[in-house]
């Protein structure tokens, strides 16, 4: 049984319908990305898998659980945490206190070890955790968001678009974290990217959504090498 399965999901926003019959899969350990143009759905799609939108139509499955109808707190408490695409910092916050608010379900004992993972994971968090995440760069806040989601040491994180408006140094920094908080046992990790060619090189699958539907699946290397993907979605 896959960690995560969305069944044939139509969900939007009051009367408009944005997700018309979307299905995907998510393996445990896997790196699945989440690719297509602006306005396709996307964030929509990450936004009902956690819990902040429910479908009209359709299931979702995570863990063994269906939680089509369950609320983002609940979803968190099963292991599934989610970066957003914008504001995913509290600003007011230092470093070291939006990771504790990451954490706010754990005991004090594993409090600390979950941060010292978060501080080797990212060195740069460590030296500047006294500092408000307001005033730390776009990478930083990246960093600082997703240390935040991994100090439950969750069974899937969400991410939507974390190298958006970085710069290309820091999209590379962004996307070797990734793979490395991957790696040995590690969370799966459900992608939205931009950088849809970097973002599919270190999947192990991939999904194309267009105008809300399902275009094109298939392995990460399977749809690099897809002519009509390349040309369509991948510049060329
Ligand atoms: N909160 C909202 N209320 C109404 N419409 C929205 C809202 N958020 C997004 N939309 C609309 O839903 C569509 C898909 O948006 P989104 O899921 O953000 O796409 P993507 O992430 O692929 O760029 C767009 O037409 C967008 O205008
Ligand atoms: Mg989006």
């Amino acid at each position: 049984m896959p960690l995560l399965e969305v069944n044939g999901i139509t969900a939007g926003y009051g009367d408009s319908e944005i997700l018309r019959d979307v299905s995907m899969t998510v393996e445990a350990g896997e790196i699945v990305s989440i690719i297509g143009p602006n306005g396709a759905g996307k964030s929509t799609l990450m936004k009902s898998v956690f819990g902040l939108l429910h479908p009209k139509t359709g299931s979702i499955r995570f863990d063994g659980h269906d939680i089509t109808h369950r609320e983002p707190y609940q979803i968190v408490e099963l292991g599934m945490c989610y970066v957003p695409q914008v504001a995913n910092v509290f600003t007011e916050l230092t470093v070291e206190e939006n990771l504790e608010m990451g954490a706010f379900l754990l005991r004090e004992a594993s409090l600390e070890d979950r941060k010292a993972r978060i501080y080797d994971l990212f060195p740069r968090l460590k030296e500047r955790r006294r500092q408000r995440a307001g005033k730390m760069s776009g990478g930083e806040r990246q960093m600082v968001a997703m240390g935040a989601a991994l100090m439950l040491d969750p069974k899937l994180v969400l991410m939507d678009e974390p190298s958006a408006g970085l710069s290309p140094v820091m999209v590379s920094m962004i996307f070797e974290r990734i793979a490395e908080i991957n790696r040995n046992d590690g969370p799966a990790m459900l992608i939205v990217e931009q950088n849809a060619k970097l973002s599919l090189a270190m999947s192990s699958r991939g999904y194309v959504l267009a105008a809300g539907e399902n275009r094109f699946e298939g392995t990460g290397p399977g749809l690099l090498n897809d002519p009509e993907v390349g040309r369509l979605y991948l510049g060329g």
